[in-house]
């Protein structure tokens, strides 16, 4: 059996491994909503189409005017795990997806290693716009941004958070400690336990930093397995 970490090395092609077992999916409780309305007291929870629907045209921060479109993000909207970026870059801006450039084909590796497929996770960003020429996000454009990063977490309510690279990771968690002290620790965002690991696009221009990454993401799949999130 071909290991995790080697997987996040080597081109996917070349390492013939075809079958991938698939985690069990959230289960799914039956709705009573369908047969009865909820009392008025009970909020019902925001879908991410009525979110997305907010981000429409949005003008809220200055990265509108260089934008191609708005990346609010893929997946499962019931995914138990859901990872969570910086900000789109070129090629998803273009596309209007997020992690689909390079840094997004090791993180498809990554994800492989852990026996998981784009679709079984939820991946957005904490910013929804691609800042011009790549530059780090500005703290009034996270400002202006973050509450939506929160609303799709609050609409998923995923068992895991895996936070990519220092802005996901410090924005989520309200703290200026450094990556490299923070990955490899769980730490709890609205009680949520997320890991924090390194960035996809720090691993391309650090590739020894692949190890690290292989333990944190190890810890995400143990405790998915347990199904003790
Ligand atoms: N880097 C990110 O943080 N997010 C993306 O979507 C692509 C690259
Ligand atoms: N710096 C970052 O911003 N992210 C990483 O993952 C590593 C260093």
């Amino acid at each position: 059996m071909i290991s995790g970490c080697r997987v996040i090395f080597e081109d996917l092609r070349e390492s013939g491994v075809d079958v991938v077992p698939l985690l069990p999916q959230k289960k799914v409780v039956h709705d009573s909503r369908e047969d009865t309305e909820p009392p008025a007291s009970v909020p019902v929870a925001e879908t991410l189409a009525e979110i997305q629907q907010e981000l429409n045209d949005c003008q809220r921060c200055g990265l509108c005017r260089e934008r191609t479109q708005v990346v609010f993000g893929v997946g499962n909207p019931q995914a138990r795990l859901v990872l969570v970026g910086e900000a789109p870059g070129f090629q998803e801006d273009k596309k209007g997806e997020p992690f689909v450039g390079e840094a997004g084909q090791l993180l498809d590796r990554i994800l492989f290693a852990m026996k998981l497929r784009r679709e079984d996770v939820y991946i957005c960003n904490v910013i929804k716009c691609r800042p011009p020429k790549n530059r780090d996000p500005e703290k009034a454009e996270i400002t202006s941004c973050e509450a939506f990063l929160k609303r799709q977490l609050a609409a998923i309510a995923p068992e895991m958070i895996l936070s990519l690279g220092r802005f996901a990771t410090q924005t989520l968690l309200q703290s200026s400690a450094p990556i490299g002290k923070l990955r490899g620790h769980w730490q709890s965002y609205e009680g949520i336990p997320l890991m924090p690991t390194f960035h996809p696009a720090y691993l391309l221009r650090n590739p020894a930093g692949k190890y690290q990454v292989w333990e944190d993401v190890k810890q995400v799949m143990h405790r998915l397995q347990e199904g003790t999130g």
